[in-house]
């Protein structure tokens, strides 16, 4: 992973000392509220419904041993003994108190981490496949092009005050997008053109209030102008985006305003001034920064299936069960990699302690070559496992309770915080979640059922990606009251689509019997080999309706 140099070091010491004092003056009454709001969320931190929420970035969800147990100890020391993975690969601390604040990003800064630009006006935590690097059918690793732009997007005064948010995700594998490119304000595509490197660039793509897809703007932006072809559509965005209104604001909404040709005009006018300029990339830039993510030192003796892992397959069900839904493919014979399913019944999704942190930790410096890494589905990924050691990995998370076997499968719920902690909620996700996960806790069913999204989120601002879950629950309010809405049908893979609505919304009560409903419906219409999204896309939403709603009427 990229490793810091003094003048990253010096950067993040000014910062602290920055902030430390701002937050000293706030407490002391000689800043208003009014006043240190910016400074607050240039640093990551929210004042919630009970606490002040801290936002601490994970560039492209890459975490080291040491920086994980640093997040255990944020959450001993100054939390309430657990962090809450995000949707965009972050780590959030749902209760420091406003004057720990300080001290916990001096800490951070002491493993190289930090909170700047998690929140507010700015480019935001530059996201990618939690399998960069390893995933056998990528082009080429995401990573060292993430860590260009982050270098790019940090302190960048020309972009510290957009008109709203920004979020950029980078692409490698062709035909499969884990990193939701489609859904993000500029979505960065790797393509491979005559043996050279170039970008697919998307913009205007987001969730939220008003949910689109990207459009490409740039249908191949050769490696060197990367930076120049993202400032110029950042630039355009910074002209022409709207400040007056905040729900109009963000680059979507100017996409489709000005219509993609026009906006697509706009950037190469741009783009045109700032081609071959200051911010060309050189070929010596970018092995620099390749430099960092090069591959570690794999044992050349390892080979794909060895014999231990074959017999352990064949004499534990449980094992094979874990193996086919968590252990995922890898470009090194050999190896694999291994999600760590955050989802336990009865926790919100995400949720994982100061003790588990340190577990993980140790788990990543004895599996996995001291890394691990954060995914938009909130789970947490050990990626370069020796095949022969799979059985041993298996039971040491078997233990923590990380080795539920539903990766991708109904239970593996991705859902924000929800009315139990965000003040912007309409309704509860946590405890919806809890009761699909109690509901449907068969696991020969659940893997019966195959893949199946399932996205929750307590109010518009989708923060829990509900638009793009095959199945997509949405806290609504009416008259004071908690119901939720469902949507069908949305995928966030590389035919990313926003789910369709079903209807009208349902009680808190009414929840899991439609879900269970659904899925019947689904298992029933489905043909072999077809999973819930094909399905409801070959038979369309009117069957799921009338299931849904068939005793209303
Ligand atoms: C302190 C709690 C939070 C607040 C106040 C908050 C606020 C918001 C708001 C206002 C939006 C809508 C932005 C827009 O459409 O312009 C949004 C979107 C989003 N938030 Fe949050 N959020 C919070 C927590 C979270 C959490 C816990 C997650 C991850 C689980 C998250 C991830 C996201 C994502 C992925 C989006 C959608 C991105 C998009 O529209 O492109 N947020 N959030
Ligand atoms: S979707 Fe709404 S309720 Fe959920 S975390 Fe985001 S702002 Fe809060």
């Amino acid at each position: 992973m990229y490793l810091y140099q003094d003048y990253d070091r010096q950067l993040l010491a000014e910062r602290v000392a920055q902030f430390r004092d701002q937050t000293e003056r706030y407490l002391a009454g000689q800043l208003s509220d009014e006043e240190f709001l910016p400074l607050r969320l240039q640093n990551g931190l929210y004042i919630q419904r009970y606490a002040p929420m801290l936002r601490v970035a994970v560039p492209y969800g890459m975490l080291g041993s040491r920086q994980l147990r640093a997040l255990g100890h944020i959450a001993r020391t100054w939390d309430k003994g657990y962090a809450h993975v995000s949707t965009r690969q972050n780590v959030q601390f749902n209760w420091p108190a406003l004057e720990d604040v300080p001290d916990i990003l001096a800490f951070l800064a002491t493993v190289d981490m930090h909170a700047i630009q998690t929140s507010g006006n700015c480019i935001r935590n530059v996201t990618t496949d939690e399998f960069a690097g390893v995933a056998g059918d990528e082009l080429e690793d995401p990573r060292p092009w993430c860590e260009i732009i982050r270098q790019w997007a940090t302190f960048n005064p020309e972009f510290a005050y957009l008109p709203r948010k920004f979020k950029i995700a980078v692409n490698a594998v062709p035909d499969q997008d884990l990193a939701l490119v489609g859904v993000h304000d500029i979505g960065v595509q790797i393509v491979h053109r005559d043996g050279e490197t170039g970008f697919q660039v998307l913009a205007g793509g987001g969730l939220g209030r008003t949910p689109m897809v990207g459009e490409v703007i740039g249908e191949f932006v050769a490696w060197p102008d990367l930076l120049a072809y993202l400032e110029a559509i950042l630039r355009v965005y910074n002209k022409y985006g709207n400040r007056d209104n905040k729900y109009k604001a963000r680059i979507k909404i100017l996409v489709k305003a000005l219509g993609v040709d026009a906006f697509r005009a706009l950037t190469e006018k741009e783009f045109a001034h700032l081609q071959g300029g200051p911010m060309t990339l050189t070929a010596e830039e970018v092995s620099r920064m390749r430099g960092y993510f090069s591959r570690p030192p794999y044992a050349a003796d390892a080979t794909d299936q060895p014999a231990a892992l074959t017999a352990a397959l064949d004499a534990d069900a449980a094992l094979r069960r874990w193996y086919r839904t968590n252990v995922s493919a890898h470009g090194q014979p050999g190896y694999a990699a291994v999600t760590l399913t955050l989802k336990k019944t009865g926790r919100a999704p995400g949720d994982i302690t100061d003790t588990e942190l340190d577990a993980v930790a140790d788990l990543a410096d004895r599996y996995s070559f001291g890394e691990a890494r954060t995914t938009h589905q909130q789970n947490m990924v050990l990626a370069d496992v020796r095949q022969d050691q799979l059985p041993a990995l298996w039971q040491e998370l078997e233990a923590l309770g990380f080795a539920t076997p539903n990766f991708r499968l109904l239970t593996d719920i991705v859902a924000c915080p929800g009315g139990d902690f965000c003040s912007l909620a309409n309704a509860k996700s946590i405890p919806v979640a809890e009761a699909l996960q109690r509901r449907f806790e068969d696991l020969d069913y659940l893997h019966d059922l195959g893949p199946l999204d399932l996205n929750i989120s307590g109010c518009m601002n989708a923060c829990g990606h509900h638009h793009i879950g095959h199945i997509g629950i949405l806290g609504v309010d009416k008259k004071g009251r908690e119901y939720y809405q469902i949507t069908l049908g949305g995928r966030g893979d590389s035919h990313c689509v926003i789910g369709e609505k079903l209807g009208p919304s349902f009680e808190a009560d009414e929840v899991v019997d439609v879900i269970a409903r659904l899925v019947d419906l689904y298992v029933e219409q489905r043909h072999p080999g077809e999973g819930f999204i094909d399905t409801y896309e070959r038979v369309g939403i009117e069957p799921f309706k009338e299931r849904a709603y068939g005793s209303h009427h």
